[in-house]
């Protein structure tokens, strides 16, 4: 029978020789989280398991290298390169069969994109690229003359080498119980090397034509078939388009796919970019929903192969429509399958408003984790490489736990701790939940931020937390409580300079705020964000400032943005700088369509605020002592310190009582959510501060450290 709200997406599909029981596809993903030597262990397993247990169809393991000696991607991706490995690749398929999901593993060779080795890589060409966006970026690109960085061109023998340890490394998955391959041919990855115009410049049988740059996949898929048997099933993953100049256009990318065809592939997936355009690959939060899908769109017009499209879906009824309007036949999905391994459950149950939607920030599964060579992680959802989130433990010793301060760190201490059995009550000092999340709302194009306040909200209703809105609690409020979570946030710095308090010094937040005075949250009480002149200049190197400054631009006004820093930003998660940097210069990210900034955005680097006139002159000194100054309507204080909060206060009065997000030090999204999360697991029996004033539970010594 038919699914009531979504029939496309639940109905099955033949890929080469198997069925996949829906259309909802987990686009391959390198969780980074294998053991030294490449090999499966229980996080690998845990991951592809809850994804196949939340009911997607199609799971597509993450790149999944065919010769550690020719690279990884990431330092602890899948190795495919020996059989030993063959019995832990069977346990991971064996996970994710046990719950009705297929699966295939990518398999990738990462040429000039190794994260490891960091020296003499190979690839199609010898061109050195700088990729700031791209996982090791900071060890083989950054500075690559100085640490000797080496590229070199494959000879034809070795790339024959290198065929034979894809088909041997694709033999090892269809022993392991696999359903299929795909080759990485997207990114910049070694294969998209040579099918790429722009970055392939051979003139020998694998360079130059398009039959030449093909050649390399198609004798890979040969060589497969010929080890494996002919109807062991291999699909490629490609990029539609590759977004620079001279790069592969779509047209190109549909005749790809037809030789793909005709060759004998199972099926192709179409991605974006490669990391010269790195918002097409990992797409920032500015994003729309489905932006990619023109690509498989035009793909499938020209085969009958299925086509699988990816990139930034993240509703059911968005991924339904796809579908229904035959615009692809599976839909991809990897940051939200981080994000909400569950996704396609709670669609089928129809609950889709259950699902924690990814908000492509990066930060938790790219910024902060492949990309400085560490486990994958997720900013919303703090299971990821943790199983402790997975099955919560009941608390034994149930506390009455006051969290102070509403926002994303506060949420999610309160949300944990009461899934644990603790008695919460959650104090806000506005009207609405949310903390600075919704300073983001008012961003164009960071509207996504909402859907993670948004889904906060209903699990507190759900879970009917005690939310005591407008409420301060001042430290003799808070006695009465076992424990206590300051997640306060952080606050505006207020430099004293002169001039620092005159009427046209605004801060970020009076900028940021929601354009709307009245909401259920506010029924008349909010003022509406200050208005302000032609020329702004923004003070500060933080989300507050980039954030003022994009939604300032955004309205027309000139903008100005001052940072005692080299260069502003540079804490960003890169393919957000990218995308942030082609738009404060007028442009657009690939991709992305739209009204533009104009006129630009100006960054004034190294360069701090002395002081500021009555008539709006403000004075500015560079790291060279060089004095200047610039005309402006308004100043925007966009420095963030942590927020005042009765730390002390309790400490002082024996009051359990730890600090968390920014409040404990001003960072980002992931480390507020993150120590939510964590305050909230440990909560428990026996719980104390240690001698770090960090909370902890069960202490395993004699001394008692204090009572609980
Ligand atoms: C942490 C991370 C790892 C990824 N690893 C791979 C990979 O191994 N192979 C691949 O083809 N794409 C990889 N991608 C790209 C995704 O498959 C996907 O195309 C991209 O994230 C956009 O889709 P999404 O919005 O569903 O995340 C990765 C993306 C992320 C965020």
């Amino acid at each position: 029978m038919p699914h009531p709200d979504y029939p496309h997406l639940f109905s099955p599909i033949t890929i080469g020789t198997f069925v996949v029981p829906n259309r909802v596809c987990h686009v391959p993903t390198d969780i980074s989280s294998a053991n030294t030597d490449g090999s499966v262990n229980q996080r690998v397993i845990t991951y592809h398991e809850q994804i196949a247990k939340g009911g997607c169809g199609f799971i597509i393991v993450g790149a999944s290298t065919p010769d550690r000696s020719a690279g990884r991607p990431t330092v602890t991706c899948l190795v495919l390169d020996e059989d030993p490995m063959i019995p832990g690749l069977a346990e991971l398929a064996e996970a994710m069969h046990r719950h009705g999901a297929r699966c295939a593993v990518q398999i990738q060779a990462p040429g000039r994109q190794a994260a490891w080795p960091r020296k003499g890589l190979t690839s199609a060409t010898d061109q050195v690229v700088e990729l700031p966006g791209s996982a090791g970026h900071e060890v083989v690109y950054a500075e690559e003359i100085a640490k000797g960085k080496s590229i070199r061109a494959m000879t034809v023998d070795e790339i024959y080498e290198l065929v034979e340890k894809f088909a041997e490394a694709a033999w090892r998955v269809q022993q392991a119980g696999f359903d299929a391959v795909e080759l990485h041919g997207a990114h910049g990855y070694l294969i998209a090397q040579f099918l790429s115009p722009y970055v392939n410049r051979r003139n020998d049988r694998f360079g130059g034509t398009f039959l030449n740059r093909v050649r390399f996949p198609l004798e890979i898929m040969d060589r497969i078939w010929r080890k494996c048997g002919r109807d062991f099933p291999v699909g490629v993953r490609y990029s539609g388009e590759e977004w620079v100049p001279g790069g592969r256009t779509i047209d190109e990318s549909v005749k790809v796919a037809q030789l793909l065809e005709q060759q004998g592939a199972a099926f192709v997936d179409i991605s974006a970019g490669i990391f010269e355009a790195p918002g097409a690959v990992m797409d920032p939060m500015y994003y729309p929903q489905g932006w990619n899908t023109y690509a498989a769109d035009e793909v499938k017009k020209a085969v009958s192969i299925p086509v699988i499209t990816s990139h930034t879906l993240r509703d059911p009824a968005y991924c339904e429509r796809i579908l229904a309007k035959g615009r692809a036949d599976l839909v991809g999905l990897s940051r939200q399958m981080i994000a909400d391994p569950y996704w396609a459950n709670k669609a089928y149950a129809r609950r889709p408003e259950e699902i924690r939607k990814c908000i492509s920030c990066l930060v938790g599964c790219w910024q902060e984790s492949l990309m400085i060579k560490r486990h994958m992680r997720c900013t919303v959802n703090p299971a990821v490489g943790d199983e402790r989130f997975i099955h919560l433990a009941p608390a034994t010793n149930k506390l009455r736990v006051a969290v102070v301060g509403g926002g994303p760190g506060g949420m999610e201490a309160a949300r944990i701790a009461t899934l644990r059995g603790h008695r919460v009550t959650l104090f806000e000092k506005t009207g609405e939940l949310g903390g600075a999340v919704l300073c983001c709302c008012a961003v164009p194009g960071k509207q996504k931020m909402r859907w993670y306040a948004d889904w906060q909200r209903r699990q507190l209703a759900k879970l009917g937390i005690e939310i005591r809105y407008r409420c301060q609690p001042a430290a003799e409020d808070l006695r009465a409580y076992d424990a206590v979570i300051l997640a306060t946030g952080g606050a505006v710095h207020k430099p004293d300079v002169p001039g620092i308090d005159l009427p046209f010094v605004l801060t970020f937040e009076d900028v940021l705020r929601c354009r709307l005075t009245k909401c259920e949250f506010h029924p008349g009480d909010r003022p509406a964000p200050a208005q302000c002149g032609d020329r702004v200049l923004v003070w500060g190197d933080h989300f507050a400032a980039a954030d003022a400054a994009e939604k300032l631009g955004a309205d027309g006004k000139q903008v100005f943005i001052v940072t005692e820093n080299a260069a502003f930003a540079a804490w960003m998660e890169p393919c957000h700088r990218d995308v942030m940097n082609k738009r404060f210069a007028g442009g657009h990210g690939e991709g992305l369509r739209g009204k533009t900034i104009t006129p630009p955005v100006t960054v004034i680097t190294a360069t701090t605020v002395t002081g500021i006139s009555p008539g709006g002159v403000v004075t500015l000194l560079d790291s060279r002592f060089h004095k200047s100054s610039l005309q402006v309507e308004h100043v925007v204080l966009a420095a963030v310190e942590p927020a005042a909060g009765p730390y002390d206060e309790l400490l002082a009065a024996g009051t359990r009582v730890v600090r968390i997000g920014d409040h404990r030090r001003v960072r980002n999204l992931r480390a507020a959510v993150t120590e939510g999360a964590d305050a909230g697991l440990t909560l428990d029996e026996g719980w104390t501060l240690n001698a770090n004033l960090a909370l902890i539970s069960r202490h395993p010594t004699e001394i008692g450290l204090a009572q609980s």
